[in-house]
């Protein structure tokens, strides 16, 4: 048999919008269908990614300013993608990330005012605008997804906690952010309504990756 095509299909969304619940359902999802999966996640998701994304969430949250910040995330994003998704992809293995650059346009670029130009060009020099195959944007209320990563937050480490921090007005313009990303690549962006229990949200997810296979050559 044939190894089949490698996909990489990354989740975004703001905080509490349930990516990483809907992700292990995806990872099951691809199972039963055959496919090998990995689930990876950003920043991190490689051994010096992981070491780097130690230094993006933990300590003050003005311990950097976003300028580094982003620089940060891109290095991290550059070894992730090259000793992490390429190879995984090569052996034609699905890939599931947990975040990818459009975190950074959206939170450094659109949250910290960078402008999603600036981490456009970023995203360009680190990895040649490498990007995934799909994007899910996990699409929920403010109110609501803040209330449930308050809810997580009792038990997220101090130490994990620095994104967490970040006020209203900042959530809003990530929202912004992420709404603007999808118009603009449309194609590969696609929203999926959050807010719901976890099996409903979870059959959206499946409805819309059914939907990319579909149109994907075999
Ligand atoms: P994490 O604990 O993984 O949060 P979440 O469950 O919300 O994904 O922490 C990742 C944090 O890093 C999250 O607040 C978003 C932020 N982030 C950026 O600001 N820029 C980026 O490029 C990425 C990948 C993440």
């Amino acid at each position: 048999m044939s190894t089949p095509s490698g996909i990489f299909i990354s989740f975004e969304g703001g905080e509490g919008s349930g990516k990483s619940t809907q992700i292990r359902f995806l990872e099951q999802w691809f199972r039963h269908r055959g496919r090998d999966v990995i689930v990876t996640r950003e920043p991190g998701g490689s051994p010096g990614a992981e070491e780097i994304r130690a230094l993006l969430l933990t300590g003050d949250p003005g311990r950097w300013d976003a300028v580094t910040e982003a620089l940060l995330m891109f290095a991290s994003r550059r070894d992730h993608v090259e000793r992490t998704i390429r190879p995984a992809i090569a052996q034609g293995q699905v890939v599931l990330c947990d975040r990818f650059a459009d975190s950074s346009v959206a939170y450094q670029g659109y949250g910290h005012g960078l402008g999603a130009d600036f981490i456009r060009q970023l995203w360009k020099l680190a990895v040649n605008d490498f990007k995934p195959d799909l994007t899910l944007m996990m699409d929920l209320p403010i109110e609501t997804g803040l209330a449930r990563a308050g809810a997580r937050f009792a038990n997220v480490s101090a130490a994990e906690d620095r994104f967490e921090k970040m006020g209203r007005a900042f959530h809003q313009r990530l929202q912004q952010g992420f709404h603007e990303i999808t118009a603009a690549e449309p194609d590969r962006c696609r929203v999926v309504d959050a807010d719901g229990d976890v099996q409903t949200v979870a059959a959206r997810v499946a409805s819309v990756v059914e939907q990319f296979l579909a149109g994907r050559p075999a």
